[in-house]
């Protein structure tokens, strides 16, 4: 009888497995949001962990006033230039805009993603209104990271860029969101424009990797856009963001130092956390 040929995962690929790893050893996860194929090859070699081809494109590729106008194909297209140079890092993908507004809608967009452009895992913007669609997606075996706090794509309902669930209420909402969206099957969880105290409770109750962004230092780890680590997002810096070329050589220098102050706990700090 023939037996099967086992390929084992190459030893520096990072998987869901490997994330949680991570947060059990207290180890911090950094992720940078990558467009193209040149720098999905520095981000990786400075050691990122998790590359987000993010629906930021829309904004700091595209020049938009926000992620609204980002489609499917422009996500198939920057997520495919990602997916040729990627090698090491997990490949996580914004599902664009009302491209998951129903399950059956959603399972259609996230089976391009994932088959198409060569993506590990699927972000969708939202709280307990998306439990349906995580199940749906997990169990067709397409990973899911969820993002709560901001949500750039409901800018308009919310009114602006602001920090969110600062009030009891709408806090503890927030934490309830975030285990019901774990308990549907969702492997990651963003969260964004936070309190700092909140997102550390949030960690602490959940047993899959929280990443932050303007969510303080508890977070199981960090992401940033990569244009605003490297200081080129034009306009008012966000409290949150830092510039990491101003201190160092060159860009591998400065994706190397973003990665070196996430893992020793550096960045953020409280000058760039909410209270
Ligand atoms: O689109 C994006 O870049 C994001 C990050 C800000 C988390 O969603």
């Amino acid at each position: 009888m023939r037996h099967p040929v086992i390929i084992m995962a190459d030893a520096r690929e990072i998987t869901i497995a490997s994330l949680r790893q991570l947060k059990q050893s207290g180890e911090k996860i950094a992720c940078v949001t990558s467009y193209d194929a040149s720098f999905t090859t520095l981000l990786e070699q400075a050691g990122v962990e998790i590359v987000l081809v993010g629906d930021s494109l829309g904004m700091v590729v595209q020049g938009h006033e926000s992620t609204l106008p980002v489609t499917m194909d422009d996500m198939v297209y920057h997520a495919s230039c990602v997916a040729r140079a990627g090698k090491t890092a997990l490949r996580v993908v914004d599902m664009p805009f009302m491209s998951y507004s129903s399950v059956d809608q959603a399972l259609g967009n996230a089976a391009r993603l994932m088959s198409e452009a060569g993506m590990h895992m699927v972000k969708l913007e939202g709280g307990r209104e998306l439990c349906d669609t995580v199940k749906a997606l997990t169990s067709h075996g397409i990973p899911v990271c969820a993002h709560l706090g901001l949500l750039p794509q409901s800018v308009n309902q919310l009114g602006g860029y602001r920090v969110q669930a600062r009030d009891p209420e709408s806090a503890q909402r927030l934490l309830e969101d975030a285990q019901l969206l774990e308990q549907a099957g969702a492997s990651l969880l963003v969260l964004e424009c936070i309190p700092a105290p909140l997102a550390g409770r949030v960690s602490e109750k959940l047993q899959i990797p929280t990443i932050g962004i303007g969510a303080g230092p508890h977070c199981d780890g960090q992401v940033l856009v990569l244009y605003d680590l490297l200081g080129i997002t034009p306009g008012k810096r966000p409290k949150f963001t830092h510039n990491f070329l101003e201190d160092a050589q060159d860009i591998p220098g400065a994706l190397r130092a973003f990665v070196e102050a996430v893992k020793q706990a550096r960045f953020p700090d409280a000058e760039h956390s909410y209270s």
